[in-house]
């Protein structure tokens, strides 16, 4: 039996991320003042007496991003003092948000910029809260906003982020294939676009075999949702998110460990739709293109197997080595789809494997690209906005590790090694050389606490790609 679960909670992105700021005048307003550890000293000099002995006597240890509260003579709350790092501004106020006292703030003094909006997002970002089932301690400190340099870009990103998080963070069973269209759908509201979604046995009549194959053994139907918006004149940029809603590894399936965070595996699909989201809102001179294969990699009798063999949209047919490997798998049917369009772009977000992790940690995705000068821009663009990503090659010769015996290509190596470099490589088969592409292997999640960043999910290299976008397209 076949069950279109019925969604009960569709209040899916539950966030308010810009409750953390106010604008206008507040009278008790307290003030935040940043400064560089190299001008500490002087910056010091220049306090009040009281001042300087309070930090002298009571504040001996100064450490970046972590706020010192400093009284007045009469023990109330009178300034915020945050050192912050010269080579990454971006967290400084990362901490603030979650320990400060309640109340107002203000930026008084900012070291070394007067573009305070890197500051400002940094404050949004680690005021992030995920409230959906309960542990509701809304944000109880507020910055101003007014002196944003660009208000709305910081809006927009902090918008983005905490729809990423809010996605990757919600349980699997509120998150399943048709709780991400109905995600969508909310996003995508107000906006000129046409969503729609190919569901469970349409995926066959459309010539989406291989999405319909790894999702067909959950009860919740596979599906590829998809939307347009833009002006059909402008460039096409086809974005395509892994939407996995939860990978059990399927019949090789994963161990305890293993699974407990899969969840997070429609975390590409997040990223997707916050990358969507932020440029149709900043209204990006692009033809914008999305594409999301949602699906659940479950297991039943009529689960897929290893041993298989998929014929896939391409018409190359795929051996199934391990249904673990399932993300590049709906990924391929995708891939094939946006070719079919002939995009000046694809970038593809996925939660794609394990061997990225081993490679770069947990914190800097990797990208792959068939295009060196793609590779520059998104290197300059991370850099500037303190947005951390990392190249690894589509080393050719390892194709062959991805051989079949009685297939086109196996959906994956039995070596080893370099397996997010032959993960790639699988995507790159469905890519003709002619076409721009822009792979992410990313974590999506935050293991450990960090300013501004809390555990969880989260948005990796999503500020890079827009800034990237932006400086290509605007
Ligand atoms: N979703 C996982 C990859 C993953 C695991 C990402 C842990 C981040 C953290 C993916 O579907 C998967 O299971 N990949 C396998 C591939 C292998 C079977 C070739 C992996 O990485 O082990
Ligand atoms: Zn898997
Ligand atoms: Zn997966």
């Amino acid at each position: 039996m076949v069950l279109e679960s019925p969604a009960p909670r569709n209040e899916v992105v539950t966030t308010d991320s810009l409750q953390c700021f106010y604008t206008g005048k507040v009278s008790d307003s307290i003030p935040i003042n940043i400064v560089f550890h190299t001008d500490y000293e002087n910056w010091k000099s220049h306090q009040s007496q009281s001042v300087q002995n309070w930090l002298q006597t009571a504040c001996t240890k100064l450490e970046p991003s972590r706020p010192v509260c400093i009284p007045d003579t009469k023990g109330r709350m009178a300034s915020v003092l945050v050192i912050a790092e010269q080579e990454n501004i971006l967290w400084s106020l990362g901490n603030c948000p979650r320990s400060l006292p309640a109340g107002h703030y203000h930026i008084a003094h900012a070291a070394g910029s007067s573009n305070l909006d890197p500051y400002l997002l940094g404050w949004g970002m680690g005021a992030y809260h995920y409230t959906r089932y309960g542990k509701n301690e809304g944000p109880s400190c507020r910055l101003s906003i007014d002196d944003a340099r660009d208000k709305h870009q910081v809006e927009v990103l902090l918008e983005a982020v905490s729809l990423v998080r809010d996605l990757v963070n919600t349980p699997a069973s509120d998150m399943m294939p048709q709780h991400l269209y109905q995600c969508m759908q909310s996003m995508t509201e107000g906006f000129d676009v046409d969503l729609s979604a190919c569901v469970g046995d349409a995926l066959i009549e459309q010539n989406y075999p291989t999405i319909h194959a790894v999702g067909r053994a959950s009860v919740h139907l596979p599906r590829l949702i998809s939307w347009h918006w833009g002006r059909k004149n402008h460039p096409r940029v086809t974005l395509i998110g892994k939407g996995v809603s939860f990978d059990s590894g399927g019949l090789d399936i994963k161990s305890a460990r293993g699974m407990r965070l899969m969840k997070k595996d429609m975390g590409g699909a997040a990223h997707a739709a916050g990358v969507a989201s932020t440029i149709m809102k900043l209204n990006l001179p692009v033809h914008l293109q999305v594409l999301i294969p949602a699906v659940e990699n479950a297991i039943s009798g009529n689960a897929y197997r290893p041993g298989d063999v998929l014929t896939s949209r391409s018409g190359k047919t795929i051996e199934v080595e391990d249904t673990d490997a399932e993300g590049r798998l709906i990924l391929c049917d995708a891939i094939s789809r946006a070719v079919e369009d002939n995009p000046d772009l694809i970038i593809d977000f996925a939660t794609l494997t394990g061997a990225a992790r081993v490679a770069l940690g947990t914190e800097v995705p990797a990208f792959f690209t068939n295009d060196q000068t793609v590779a520059q821009e998104l290197t300059a663009a991370s850099a500037s906005v303190d947005d951390p990503v990392w190249q690894l090659p589509l080393h050719r010769p390892y194709r062959q590790l991805l051989d079949s015996d009685i297939a086109d290509i196996s959906n994956c190596s039995s070596s080893g090694y370099a397996g997010a470099i032959t993960a790639a490589l699988f995507l790159d088969e469905f890519v003709p050389d002619a076409i721009r592409w822009l792979h992410f292997d990313v974590m999506s999640w935050n293991t450990r606490e960090r300013a501004g960043r809390p555990k969880g999910g989260e948005a990796m290299g999503l500020r890079a790609v827009v800034e990237f976008l932006q400086r290509r397209y605007a």
